[in-house]
């Protein structure tokens, strides 16, 4: 759903209270954290689409990734995932077979099992994963926590809404958006272990509010403001030149309604940096927010782990809640 209606449905429901819910207090968690004992908490999220791309195994990999990621925002550790499918009777089983073939591969690259699932009929093929992890309470990371003076790093690149849906129109092809389809099939474990190893203030994964919208929520929870920097953001080969043939999915559309109000220079932002930074992505980074002074190592072990990590902005004390783009 769009974020404006999705908050206002949210906010007719009751509050849950419970002493184990952690994150019943952190707004915009990636994940719902439980206590269950006092070194181990449950860090629980679940996430399923219609497919982004033609091939099954593909979808399935991606789907599955994407999945995970919001465990691994969290610093948390993913043990075991349930299977979520929709399916039109009208496709063959062997299609089925290569999605959920593609989500076990990457749930078993995770280091967690598949332990079971539910299927439905469907006139459109969804699919998606519910994911368990654990983490230990004392060293969880979530979007509260980012401190005036922390640097912002994103460690995958932006534009897969755009790409998608020129893929949908018939525009470009599987092939000439590879380096995207590697990205979105990428888990955020590399990413993960490396911010827990080095410790930082903050993170969120970039996911369907697109850039703009999750670093919004970080600066309304850690209650900071917050800089990008317009020519650092990595984006996608195509992604401008799709753009600029007007493929923006609705998503973008939405993400621009709701958050554009957060940024402070908003009347003076280029269409195509407008486009990237409300772009909805699916499987996107890490956004982390680093001490200054762990900037230089963080990026160095990401980097030899095989992750890569953009410095895009800063953390400030100035304009509280809000955004501005240099
Ligand atoms: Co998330």
């Amino acid at each position: 759903m769009a974020p404006g209606p999705l908050a206002q449905v949210l906010r007719q429901l009751p509050k849950v209270e419970d002493k184990n819910l952690i994150t019943a207090d952190i707004p915009f968690a990636d994940a719902g954290v439980y206590r269950i004992s006092e070194s181990c908490a449950l860090v629980q999220s679940v996430d399923f689409f219609t497919p982004i791309v033609n091939d099954p195994t593909i979808y399935g990999q991606i789907a599955a990734a994407n999945a995970l990621s919001d465990i691994y925002a969290m610093g948390g550790r993913p043990i075991t995932a349930l299977n979520l499918i929709g399916f039109p009777k009208c496709l063959g089983q062997e299609v089925l077979v290569a999605i959920l073939t593609g989500g076990a591969e990457k749930v078993h690259e995770a280091g967690a099992v598949i332990v079971g699932g539910h299927t439905v009929d469907d006139d459109e093929p969804k699919y998606g994963l519910s994911v368990t992890g654990l983490v230990d309470p004392a060293k969880l990371i979530t979007t509260a926590g980012a401190k005036p003076g922390d640097r912002l790093l994103l460690t995958k690149p932006l534009g897969t809404g755009i790409l998608a849906t020129a893929l949908k129109g018939g525009v470009l092809t599987e092939g000439e958006m590879s380096e995207a389809i590697d990205g979105m099939m990428t888990l955020n474990r590399v990413a993960s272990e490396t911010m827990q190893a080095v410790g930082v203030h903050a993170c969120t994964d970039i996911t369907g509010f697109g850039l703009l919208g999750h670093t919004l929520e970080l600066a309304q929870a850690s209650g900071v403001g917050i800089v990008l920097h317009a020519e650092s953001l990595p984006v996608y080969p195509q992604v401008f030149e799709m753009a600029a043939m007007g493929l923006i999915p609705e998503g973008g559309y939405n993400n621009r309604k709701h958050y554009l109000p957060g940024v402070t220079n908003r009347d003076s932002l280029k269409a195509a940096v407008l486009d990237i930074l409300t772009d909805p992505q699916t499987s996107g980074g890490l956004l982390i927010s680093v001490a200054a002074d762990k900037e230089e190592t963080i990026k160095q072990q990401l980097t030899s782990g095989g992750c890569s990590a953009w410095s895009i902005g800063h953390v400030t004390a100035d304009h509280p809640e809000k955004i501005r783009i240099d």
